[in-house]
């Protein structure tokens, strides 16, 4: 009996949901058609009705936006569970998105910071204030010649995470890439931030975290419960670290923490916010600033090391110009990070570009607010209409034979001249930084910090492997801003005695 009632009961509500469905079809078609006549982009074609290619994309988004560019160009539509998406690979496009004002084109649902924080109440507030006073203060603090607090406590840590491995200088031991260097990174760049009292030993639980993290972007359900877990472990022991090291002196401050990471707790809590969710906001800060930086590390050494040719070049132009500049690798800490501008180091950055170009996946997606005209590499204009949501594809430029040549082959001097200085060639078509009002603001640090890893560990071991990672342009499931490595990269490790040891 009471189960007959909830059919009765649910015949409505079905009825009701259907409704909507339908009322909101209409909806976007006759929008869609008022601007139709200046041209939409063409649109994926797919069977099932308002779900689209909903499933396609959110199974492997980076595979369906390459295969989608290869057919109908660099820049389409799909439905999207009865939204549509405009998807642009075509880099002048993408310049002109970055320049448009907030009026235009805003950040869909403020870059999912709930989601990564587990954040269920006052979303919207908190993602405003972390963005309009926030993320400011961090962009100031991170400029190039404003980072040398930051940078020598970076370095500081580093040595010391180096000179703590168990590795002797007459024999080698073996260590996994990942291993080695996730937790050295983690550790010298979460002391260097959040000062000494911070627990470094969140490592595991950030190590999980970040690996499931695409299941919580993509809010899967059952497969996301072990990052739902390592978070809320990383959550409680941010919340204990502020309660121990905030000072109630002036404004307040962190005690022993960088200059942004106290401007930064400070803006939160006298916004409003409560301790919980202010920890909350700085696990997102947390993994935001460590998860891309910590793969692009072991991307790049894990290529470096690969190749005996390379690593010896490598190896032998990093260990002479550290004796040329600083006599010994401890003195790097105390020294402007701009030395790294400087042309003996070039190859590092050409490496670091590389790997950005092959394993940058697709992350900023935005919403229309009022429909704006592009044109794609076809010469052809078209118009994204409001309400629609764009998906800035850069990995569909970066792996495109049309802008690089051999795209899917790893070349560590692609971005330097023939004389090894670093050139311009194919800047204007690596984004992998973003760009406009939300361009990344640790881009300097980021480069910078990968950039002396290598320095400090080509320094401190010799190292020799014989495993080869995946190329990352054939990978596409695995990861969210950066894909991950797929080995576990074996590499023996032999202690040097000095950086200029010959
Ligand atoms: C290799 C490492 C990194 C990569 C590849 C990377 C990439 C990016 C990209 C592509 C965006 C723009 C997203 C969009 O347009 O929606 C972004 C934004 C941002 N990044 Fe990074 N990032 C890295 C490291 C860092 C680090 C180390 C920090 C801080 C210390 C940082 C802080 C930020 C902030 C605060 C934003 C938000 C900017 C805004 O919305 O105004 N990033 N990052």
């Amino acid at each position: 009996m009471l189960l007959q009632m909830a059919q009765v009961a649910l015949i409505p509500i079905l009825a009701l949901f259907v409704f909507v469905l339908v009322a909101r079809r209409v909806l976007l078609q006759t929008r869609t058609s008022v601007v139709a006549t200046v041209q939409l982009p063409p649109l994926v074609q797919s069977r099932l009705w308002w779900i689209g290619s909903t499933l396609r994309f959110i199974y492997d988004p980076s595979a369906f936006f390459q295969h989608n560019s290869e057919i109908y160009g660099s820049i389409y539509r799909f439905c999207l569970g009865g939204r549509y998406m405009t998807v642009v690979s075509d880099p002048a496009a993408i310049v002109k998105i970055h320049s448009l004002p907030p009026a235009v084109l805003i950040p869909f649902e403020y870059q999912q910071i709930h989601r990564i924080c587990g954040l269920a109440e006052r979303v919207r507030f908190i993602s405003d204030v972390f963005h309009n006073r926030i993320i400011p203060i961090s962009a100031s603090l991170l400029a190039k010649h404003r980072m040398s607090p930051i940078s020598t406590a970076f370095s500081t840590h580093l040595l010391a995470c180096f000179d703590s491995l168990r590795v002797p200088q007459h024999a080698t031991v073996q260590y996994q890439l990942p291993d080695l260097m996730g937790e050295c990174m983690y550790r010298a760049s979460t002391l260097a931030f959040f000062g000494p009292s911070f627990p470094a030993d969140t490592w595991a639980d950030f190590a999980a975290l970040d690996e499931d993290m695409s299941f919580l972007l993509r809010g899967i359900p059952l497969l996301d419960i072990r990052a739902k877990r390592a978070r809320e472990r990383i959550c409680r022991a941010m919340q204990a670290y502020i309660r121990d090291t905030w000072q109630e002196d002036g404004d307040g401050y962190l005690a022993g923490t960088s200059e942004a990471m106290s401007a930064m707790l400070l803006e939160a809590l006298g916004s409003g916010m409560t301790e919980a969710e202010s920890a909350r906001l700085m696990v997102s800060v947390l993994w935001g600033m460590n998860g891309s930086m910590i793969q692009v590390t072991q991307w790049c050494l894990a290529y470096i090391v690969a190749d005996k040719a390379l690593l010896e070049h490598v190896s032998d132009t990093v260990r002479l110009a550290v004796e040329r500049h600083f006599a010994d690798i401890s003195c790097l800490p105390a020294a402007d990070p701009r030395y790294l501008d400087q042309p003996d180091f070039a190859i590092l950055q050409s490496i670091v570009d590389e790997v950005l170009r092959l394993s940058t996946l697709t992350t900023a997606f935005r919403e229309v607010v009022e429909s704006f005209e592009i044109t794609g590499y076809d010469g052809r204009p078209y118009i994204v209409p409001k309400g629609d949501l764009v998906a800035l594809d850069v990995r569909s430029i970066h792996i495109n034979p049309v802008f690089f040549t051999e795209p899917h082959v790893f070349k560590a001097d692609r971005f330097l001249s023939t004389e090894g200085q670093e050139r311009s060639y194919g800047r204007r078509k690596l984004i992998p930084w973003g760009g406009g009002k939300h361009m990344c603001k640790g881009r300097h640090f980021a480069e910078w910090a990968v950039k002396t890893f290598l320095i400090m560990f080509l320094c401190s071991f010799d190292v020799e492997t014989s495993s080869h990672p995946t190329s990352p342009a054939s990978l596409s499931r695995t990861g969210t801003s950066i894909l991950r490595l797929d080995c576990s990269c074996p590499m023996n490790l032999r202690r040097r005695v000095s950086c200029t040891q010959h």
